[in-house]
């Protein structure tokens, strides 16, 4: 790619209003523009029943519209459960039974605050909304990670009583400099964790990957987009050096790998699988896809500890919690019309943001009517791609290595702030604002972050607030 010939291209579109101005653009300079993935327009109208104008901060807490009162009801019990406290067994009220006996909430809303995005903590402070994940070289029967013998494959810091919590996780930021493609240099924010305290020994040799609890609506239109569709977008033909591919995990229900699209590395193959890990993973509550607790062999007296149920979670809340993360209306996009955002989507795809936030996506049958072949906008390709050394974490999750990451949906990121009241991004929650977001990006989306940083700073500001729209 000449970069200097895309920059001029680049110049040429900084005054276009229209994508069909766009598209002319790209026409008469075939070798230097990227190509727009071949998806419908953009036009987050024709599904407004998917989608929320809410602009409070219960803007990811709507439900889609068209849904009658059983299954309103349904939506009601599965947002309890989201909220719950839950409690160690015995207790009085058996339905919320099941605590642990290592874990590392109480709540699932507890990562996922207002159903919004969490973040890191600050330096010294307690893991709000953030957990690590764990793994030793080599991989489990599935060819997903190997779990730590002792800790297992993510760090429980808590216990209840009578079992150790697995210890502490101690962050600290540092400053990393970033040289711009324009020759400035910026400061950007890293976290490191150490272990403390550990309960069942030492950690050495372990791999370790920080995330942050996202956004969970939308939820049940990216679990009904056909398998093949995503194959056929890792198939597709990319610009940039752009590749992409599909991750393969492991399906505890239908007992054979699919195609993965939950998690930050798309290392969950179905929305209702994500739910069930959360669960044994993050609260210790055992379900019917996962009946084991999470105790390591190292753990005995966790293996003791009493249970909650058989399996803690029933059929049926499993059932409700799904129908309800699946049935969070996304929010539609702010301003559309407005010449700057209009002038920022334009340059979205023209940077090639778009080759991988591909935007549009259909569902085909789904067994929720309401989300069968239905259009939406959740700007991610579903697959992970090569993000460069810097956003690492050397974590091989199925498929999945060290460098790679899953597009994260854009769709509603423009109102974290409002409903979260912080502006943290990425994987690990360091970038403190949308433009170092961008920055971050290296590996295969270096060719359009170094565009980002070359554009005039009117274009750039666009281009942001395109972002902030969606
Ligand atoms: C300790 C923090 C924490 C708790 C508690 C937690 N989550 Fe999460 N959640 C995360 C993180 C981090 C991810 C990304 C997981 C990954 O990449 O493997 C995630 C991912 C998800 C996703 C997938 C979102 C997507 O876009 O792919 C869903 C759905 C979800 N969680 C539901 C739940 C439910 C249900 C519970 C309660 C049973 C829960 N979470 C409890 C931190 C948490
Ligand atoms: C090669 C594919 C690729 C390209 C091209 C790309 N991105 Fe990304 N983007 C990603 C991945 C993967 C992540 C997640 C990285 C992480 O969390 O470590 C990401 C994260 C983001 C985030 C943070 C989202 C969140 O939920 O935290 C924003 C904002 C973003 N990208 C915007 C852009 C913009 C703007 C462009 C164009 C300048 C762009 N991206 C180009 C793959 C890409």
């Amino acid at each position: 790619m000449n970069f200097g010939l895309w920059l001029a291209a680049g110049a040429m579109l900084a005054g276009v209003a229209t994508s069909t101005a766009l598209t002319a653009v790209a026409d008469e300079a075939p070798a230097t523009a990227v190509s727009v993935p071949a998806v419908a327009p953009v036009d987050a109208d024709d599904a407004p029943r998917l989608l929320t104008n809410d602009l409070t901060r219960e803007a990811f807490t709507q439900a889609v519209e068209g849904i009658d009162d059983a299954a309103r009801a349904q939506f009601l019990r599965g947002r309890s459960l989201f909220r719950q406290n839950w409690v160690v067994a015995p207790a009085q009220d058996r339905v919320f039974a099941g605590l642990g006996p290592v874990y590392n909430r109480l709540s699932c809303i507890a990562c996922h605050p207002k159903n919004g995005r969490g973040e890191a903590p600050a330096a010294g402070e307690r893991m709000q909304s953030m957990l690590v994940r764990l793994s030793v070289p080599g991989r489990d029967a599935h060819g997903g990670p190997k779990p730590h013998p002792a800790y297992g494959d993510q760090f429980n810091e808590e216990g209840i009583p009578g079992v150790a919590g697995e210890g502490r996780i101690v962050v600290g930021w540092k400053t990393v400099a970033h040289r711009n493609a324009d020759g400035g240099v910026q400061d950007l924010a890293l976290p490191t964790i150490a272990f403390a305290d550990l309960a069942y020994g030492p950690l050495k040799g372990v791999l370790t990957s920080p995330r942050v609890g996202p956004q969970v609506y939308g939820l049940g239109l990216i679990d009904a987009i056909p398998e093949a569709e995503i194959e056929a977008q890792a198939a597709a033909a990319k610009p940039d050096g752009v590749r992409g591919r599909a991750n393969r995990v492991w399906d505890a229900a239908r007992q054979r790998l699919v195609v993965g699209r939950f998690g930050l590395k798309a290392n969950a193959p179905t929305l209702r699988q994500q739910i069930a890990g959360a669960f044994v993973g993050d609260l210790g509550i055992t379900s019917e896809l996962f009946p084991q607790e999470n105790c390591s062999a190292a753990q005995t007296a966790c293996q003791r500890a009493p249970s909650g149920g058989h399996p803690e979670l029933s059929h049926e809340q499993l059932d409700d919690i799904t129908a309800y993360l699946s049935r969070i209306a996304a929010p539609a996009r702010r301003a559309v019309q407005a010449p700057q955002i209009v002038q920022g989507e334009a340059l979205f795809a023209a940077v090639g943001c778009a080759v991988c936030h591909r935007p549009r996506w259909q569902t085909a049958e789904a067994a929720d009517p309401l989300l069968a072949h239905r259009s939406f906008a959740p700007y991610t390709d579903l697959l992970v791609h090569d993000m460069g050394p810097g956003l690492a974490d050397g974590r091989p999750d199925y498929l999945a290595q060290g460098r790679e990451w899953r597009t994260p949906p854009l769709w509603g990121i423009g109102l974290v702030e409002r409903v979260n009241g912080h502006t943290r991004y990425l994987h690990d929650g360091r970038a403190r604002n949308l433009d170092e977001a961008v920055r971050w990006h290296d590996g295969e989306g270096r060719a359009a972050r170094l565009r980002f940083e070359t554009l005039a700073p009117a274009d750039r500001a666009a281009l942001l607030a395109f972002l902030a729209s969606l």
